[in-house]
C-alpha cells in the first residue's frame, strides 16, 4: 500500500472510530449537528471546533494528480493569509475518481465533520446532492453569472446549487513534434491515421535503440477514466453517448462495438499491455519521459510536459481526439467544490468555496496548472493565453465536449459507468468481444436505471 493510501485509511479509521466512541456517550455530544426538520444542521452542541480565540479550521478534501494539491495549498494559503482566525488546510485523496468517491461516501455514512469542503467530479452532483448545502444560501448566485451557464447548470439539483464550478476540462491528444517530422507524419486526425502514425513511431524508435519506446498511451484501467476515454472513441464513431439525455439506452450498437474492438486491438501493439492498468498519472510518466508518441490526457499534462524536467519540453503539441467515421469527440471533465452538510462551519466552508473558485485563483491554476477556467472570461485573458495557448486555439473543443450520462442516471450513475467500463474492460483485456459485451451491458444498464 502506498504512504498516501495508508496515510487516508488510517485518517478514515480515526475519523470512524471518533464518530463510534462520542456515539456512545450522551444523548447529544455527537460531533455532528442534529438536522432540524428541513434537514438543515443546526448549532446544537458545543464542540465545534470554533471555541472563542481559538482559530475555525476549514478541510477541504482535494485531488492530486499532477500540480493539483501544490496549487489548492497555494490557494489556501492565499485564503489564510487574508483571514485570521481560519485556518484551511487540505486533505490529499487518492488519484481515481472512483477511490476518492469511495473515500467519500464514508465519510458521508459516517456523517462526518471532518471534512468541509469536497472537490467533486461533474458526474457526481446528482449522485450525492443530498450531502451538500445550496451554496445560493450563501451567496452563489452573484458569481454564477460569470461561469459556463451549462456547468453551473450541472451543478443544480432541485434548484439548489449542491457546487461552484472550479475547473473543467476534455480529453484531448498529445503528440510528438519532433517524431512526426523525422518520420514525415501529420498529427493523425482519425483513429486509423493513429494506429498507423503510432505503429511507424514505435517501431522506428525502437529501431533506434529505445526498446522502452511505444506509440500511445492513455486510460486504460478498469475505473472512470476508461469510461471517459471509450466514450470518446464510441461518440467520435457516431456510437451514440451509452445513454441518451432522454433517457434511451443506447451502448448496444455495431459502431460502438467496431472502435471498442480497434482499441482493443491496440492492446500490446501500439500501446503497452499494461495500459489495461494505467490511469492519468502512469500515462503521463511514460509520455513525459518521452517514451510516448501520442497520449490520450487531459489539459493538466500540458504544463507539467512543458516542464524544465519534462523530456518532451518543447517538442509536443496537443489537439482535437481522432475521429471515427463521425467527427471527434472529447469526454467533458472537470471538478466542483461542494461544501457539506455535515460541517461544523458552513458559513464560513462557502467562503472558502467561493474564493477557491474565484476568478483570482482560477487564473492563478490556469497559468501555473493548466486547469481550465470555469469562468468565461479568462479565455480571452492575455496571460492566461499567452501561458495555455490551446485554451484559446482548442476553445471549440472545451465547448462542444460530450457528456457522460450523469444527469439522466442520477443517483444512479456510478454503477452505470462501473458496469459500462467493466465491460470494455473485458474486451480490452480479451476476456470476450465488443458485440457480446455491450448485448450484456444494455441488459445490465435496464437494470440498474429502469429505462
Ligand atoms: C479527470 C476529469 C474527471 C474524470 C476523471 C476520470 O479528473 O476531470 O471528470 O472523471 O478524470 O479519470
Amino acid at each position: 500500500m502506498s504512504k498516501k493510501k495508508l496515510l487516508l485509511v488510517l485518517l478514515l479509521i480515526m475519523a470512524l472510530v471518533f464518530a463510534g466512541l462520542v456515539g456512545c456517550g450522551t444523548d447529544d455530544d455527537d460531533p455532528v449537528d442534529d438536522p432540524d426538520e428541513n434537514g438543515t444542521p443546526i448549532d446544537d452542541d458545543d464542540d465545534t471546533v470554533d471555541e472563542p480565540g481559538e482559530d475555525v479550521v476549514i478541510t477541504i478534501a482535494a485531488g492530486a494528480v499532477g500540480q493539483e494539491l501544490e496549487l489548492t495549498e497555494k490557494a489556501a494559503q492565499m485564503y489564510n493569509e487574508r483571514n485570521e482566525g481560519v485556518i484551511v488546510e487540505v486533505l490529499d485523496t487518492p488519484d481515481l475518481a472512483d477511490d476518492r468517491l469511495g473515500l467519500y461516501l464514508q465519510f458521508f455514512e459516517a456523517q462526518s465533520a471532518e471534512v468541509d469542503i469536497y472537490q467533486i467530479d461533474v458526474i457526481w452532483p446528482g449522485d450525492l446532492a443530498e450531502h451538500f448545502i445550496d451554496l445560493y444560501d450563501h451567496g452563489a448566485g452573484d458569481v454564477v453569472g460569470d461561469h459556463f451557464p451549462a456547468i453551473v447548470e450541472n451543478n443544480e439539483v432541485d434548484g439548489a446549487l449542491v457546487a461552484i464550478p472550479w475547473f473543467t476540462d476534455a480529453g484531448l491528444l498529445y503528440y510528438r513534434t519532433d517524431l512526426l517530422e523525422k518520420y514525415d507524419l501529420d498529427p493523425p486526425e482519425t483513429w486509423e491515421a493513429l494506429e498507423n502514425a503510432a505503429s511507424i513511431i514505435q517501431e522506428g524508435e525502437r529501431a533506434d535503440g529505445n526498446s522502452d519506446f511505444v506509440g500511445f498511451v492513455w486510460q486504460g484501467n478498469s475505473y472512470e477514466g476508461l469510461t471517459c476515454n471509450a466514450l470518446e472513441w464510441i461518440a467520435s464513431n457516431e456510437g451514440g453517448e451509452i445513454i441518451e439525455p432522454d433517457g434511451e439506452i443506447t451502448i448496444n450498437n455495431a459502431n460502438a462495438a467496431e472502435i471498442i474492438d480497434m482499441a482493443a486491438g491496440w492492446v500490446g501493439t501500439i500501446s503497452p499491455n499494461g495500459v489495461t492498468g494505467m490511469a492519468e498519472e502512469d500515462a503521463r510518466a511514460i509520455w513525459q519521459g518521452g517514451n510516448a508518441a501520442f497520449m490520450r490526457n487531459w489539459p493538466y499534462a500540458y504544463s507539467l510536459s512543458e516542464g524544465d524536467d519534462s523530456a518532451v519540453q518543447g517538442v509536443f503539441d496537443v489537439s482535437a481526439l481522432p475521429a471515427g467515421k463521425g467527427s471527434p469527440a472529447a469526454t467533458l471533465g472537470g471538478w466542483q467544490l461542494g461544501v457539506s452538510r455535515y460541517s461544523n462551519n458552513p458559513e464560513i466552508a462557502a467562503d472558502v468555496a467561493l474564493f477557491m473558485a474565484s476568478e483570482e485563483v482560477q487564473k492563478m491554476r490556469a497559468i501555473e496548472g493548466a486547469f481550465n477556467p470555469t469562468i468565461m472570461s479568462l479565455y480571452e485573458d492575455e496571460e492566461v493565453l499567452e501561458a495555455v495557448p490551446f485554451f484559446g486555439s482548442l476553445y471549440d473543443v472545451f465547448i462542444n465536449a460530450v457528456a457522460r450520462p450523469s444527469t439522466v442516471s442520477a443517483p444512479r450513475y456510478n454503477e452505470v459507468s462501473t458496469a459500462f467500463f467493466r465491460a470494455v474492460h473485458s474486451v480490452l483485456t480479451g476476456d470476450t468481444n465488443a458485440t457480446d459485451a455491450l448485448e450484456e451491458l444494455e441488459l445490465d444498464l435496464q437494470d440498474i436505471t429502469g429505462f
